[in-house]
C-alpha cells in the first residue's frame, strides 16, 4: 500500500520521459499502397529524407495493390507505437478500416497523395487533381481537328483510387460541353483497374478492334497506362499518329515524348509533396497543428489540406521544367 504513490510517480515519470522521447525523434509510419510507378519510390526517398532531416525515423511499408495487406501494414505500423502514419490509400474507401484502429490508437493520420474517404483523418495533402485531369484534356481539345468531330478514347485510372475520378472530373469538365455540343465523340472508355499498363493496353485494343483506327486522341490518365496503350497503337502502326496524354513524367514517359509516341505528361514536383508531408508529419507527432490552405470534405469531415501545382509538359518545355528541376537528367531522356 505504502509503495503505490511511488509506484505511480514512476509510472508517470516514465510516461513523461517516453512521450517527451518520441516528440524528439517521431517516428513516422509510411504505408505505400504500391511501389509499381516510378513516382512511389521517388516519392518514397524524398520523404524519407526530408523526414530524418527533421530528426524523425520512418518505416516503410509497400501493400502490393492489395487492401488486406495494406490494412495489416498499418495495424502493424500502429502496433510498432509509430507516432503518425503518412497513407497512400490502395483504396480510399477500404483504408477507413485501418484509421479507426488509428484514431482509437490515438495516432494522427495523413492521406498522401490520395483520399482516404470516410474517416477522421488529420490531413490530405496532394496535388490539384481535378486540375490535371483538366490539363489533360485542355491540351488534346487544343489540338483536335477543326473542320470535323473528333474522336477520342478515354482511359481512366484505378477505380478505387479517389484521384482517378478526380482526374475524371477535370477531363469531364473540358469534355463534356463540347460532347454535347457534337465537337467530340467518345468512341470507347473504361477504367484501368490498378493502373495497370496491360489494362491501358487491353482498353485500347477493344477500342481499335471495336472502332477501327480512325481515332484523333488517347486522353490516358498516367503514363502508366499511356505506355500500355502507346503499345497498342505501335502493333497497329499508330504510334505517333495518335494523340496520347499522361502524367507523372515517368522517365520512360518522357522519351516517349521526345520519340513523339507520347504527347504530354503532368509534372508534379513530387519534391514539394514529399517535403512538405515530412514536415507536417513531424509536427503532428510534436503536437502541432500545422496550418493547411483548404479544406476538402472526406465524408466524415472537411479535412485540413494542402494542394500543390502541376505542369503540363510536351516536348517544347521538357527541358525548363522537369530537366531543369533534376526530376530527369537530360542524359537519361536519349
Ligand atoms: C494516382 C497518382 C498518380 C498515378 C496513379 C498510379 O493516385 O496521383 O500520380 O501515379 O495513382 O499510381
Amino acid at each position: 500500500m505504502k509503495l503505490r504513490p511511488l509506484t505511480a510517480l514512476a509510472l508517470s515519470f516514465a510516461l513523461v520521459a517516453t512521450a517527451f522521447a518520441s516528440k524528439e525523434k517521431p517516428v513516422i509510419g509510411l504505408s505505400l499502397d504500391t511501389l509499381k510507378e516510378e513516382r512511389w519510390q521517388r516519392d518514397r526517398d524524398t520523404f524519407t529524407a526530408a523526414a530524418e532531416k527533421l530528426g524523425a525515423t520512418v518505416i516503410v511499408q509497400s501493400a502490393n495493390s492489395d487492401d488486406t495487406r495494406q490494412v495489416r501494414d498499418v495495424e502493424s505500423l500502429i502496433s510498432r507505437g509509430v507516432d503518425v502514419l503518412v497513407i497512400v490509400p490502395h483504396n480510399g474507401e477500404a483504408m477507413g478500416r485501418a484509421v479507426k484502429s488509428a484514431t482509437e490508437a490515438k495516432i494522427p493520420v495523413i492521406a498522401y497523395d490520395r483520399l482516404i474517404k470516410n474517416a477522421p483523418i488529420d490531413y490530405y495533402l496532394s496535388f490539384d487533381n481535378v486540375k490535371v485531369g483538366e490539363a489533360q484534356a485542355a491540351y488534346a481539345v487544343a489540338r483536335f481537328p477543326q473542320d470535323r468531330k473528333a474522336r477520342i478514347v478515354r482511359i481512366y485510372g484505378a477505380p478505387t483510387d479517389n484521384n482517378a475520378k478526380m482526374f475524371k472530373q477535370g477531363q469531364d469538365n473540358i469534355l463534356l460541353p463540347l460532347i454535347a455540343a457534337g465537337k467530340v465523340e467518345v468512341l470507347h472508355e473504361d477504367w484501368a483497374q490498378d493502373w495497370k499498363p496491360e489494362n491501358g493496353k487491353k482498353i485500347m485494343n477493344a477500342a481499335l478492334t471495336k472502332h477501327g483506327r480512325s481515332l484523333d486522341a488517347v486522353i490516358a490518365s498516367n503514363d502508366g497506362t499511356a505506355g500500355g496503350a502507346i503499345q497498342a497503337l505501335t502493333e497497329d502502326g499508330l504510334a505517333g499518329k495518335v494523340l496520347v496524354t499522361g502524367q507523372d513524367a515517368d522517365l520512360a514517359a518522357c522519351q516517349r515524348i521526345l520519340r513523339g509516341t507520347q504527347a504530354m505528361t503532368i509534372y508534379k514536383p513530387l519534391k514539394n509533396l514529399a517535403t512538405l508531408a515530412a514536415r507536417v508529419a513531424v509536427d503532428v507527432a510534436k503536437g502541432q497543428k500545422p496550418a493547411a490552405t483548404g479544406t476538402l470534405d472526406n465524408g466524415a469531415k472537411k479535412v485540413p489540406s494542402i494542394f500543390e501545382q502541376v505542369i503540363s509538359v510536351d516536348k517544347e518545355n521538357l527541358q525548363s521544367t522537369v530537366v531543369a528541376d533534376a526530376f530527369h537528367k537530360a542524359a537519361d531522356l536519349k
